[in-house]
């Protein structure tokens, strides 16, 4: 079978979807794209500066805008931010000549692989891991509706789930 032109990465904080993305980009000789990062690059400022002054709505809107771009770039390995598949505009442009994976973990290795990180604006309150709980009853139907494969990551090393991917694609 042909490779994909494109491969998506989606699923929630701390699945592993930039690590993941960057060896499996590696392996296939592909870009290696990371949303967050290159919005963060276009913007000049880190993504809880731009929480903090847009509002979630001014990052998913750069967000929205960078998926949309990106969706151009063939040859690519792309690593989605967990909010990505919240705005139903953006899943065309996320599905366009790609399969799309989901890097699915549960709650336990979500908390564990996010604990005490201060990059993520929505995780910095009294109550992170009932965060991820709620995001991940919302948006595991997404994920599931969205993806040609799901992929579980619990208790796998990077390079295992790559050479799952591969073995899938
Ligand atoms: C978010 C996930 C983050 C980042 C932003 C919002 C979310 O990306 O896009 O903090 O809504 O789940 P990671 O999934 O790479 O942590």
């Amino acid at each position: 079978m042909p490779l994909p032109r494109r491969i998506v990465l989606v699923g929630p904080m701390g699945a592993g979807k930039s690590t993941i993305g960057r060896q499996l980009a590696r392996e296939l000789g592909y870009h290696f794209l990371d949303s967050d990062r290159m919005i963060e690059e276009r913007c000049g400022a880190d993504i809880p500066w731009i929480f903090d002054v847009e509002g979630e709505e001014g990052f998913r809107q750069r967000e929205s805008a960078m998926i949309k771009e990106l969706s151009e770039v063939g040859a690519s390995v792309l690593a989605t931010g967990g909010g990505a598949v919240m705005k139903d505009e953006n899943h065309p442009f996320l599905k366009q000549d790609a399969v799309v994976v989901y890097l699915k973990a549960s709650l336990d290795q979500q908390i564990e692989r996010t604990r005490k990180d201060r990059n993520r604006p929505l995780l910095q309150n009294d109550d992170p891991e009932g965060v991820l709980r709620r995001l991940y009853e919302l948006r595991d139907p997404i994920y599931t509706r969205l993806a040609d494969v799901v992929m579980l990551t619990d208790r796998k090393s990077p390079r295992l789930v790559v050479r799952q991917i591969l073995n899938r694609i």
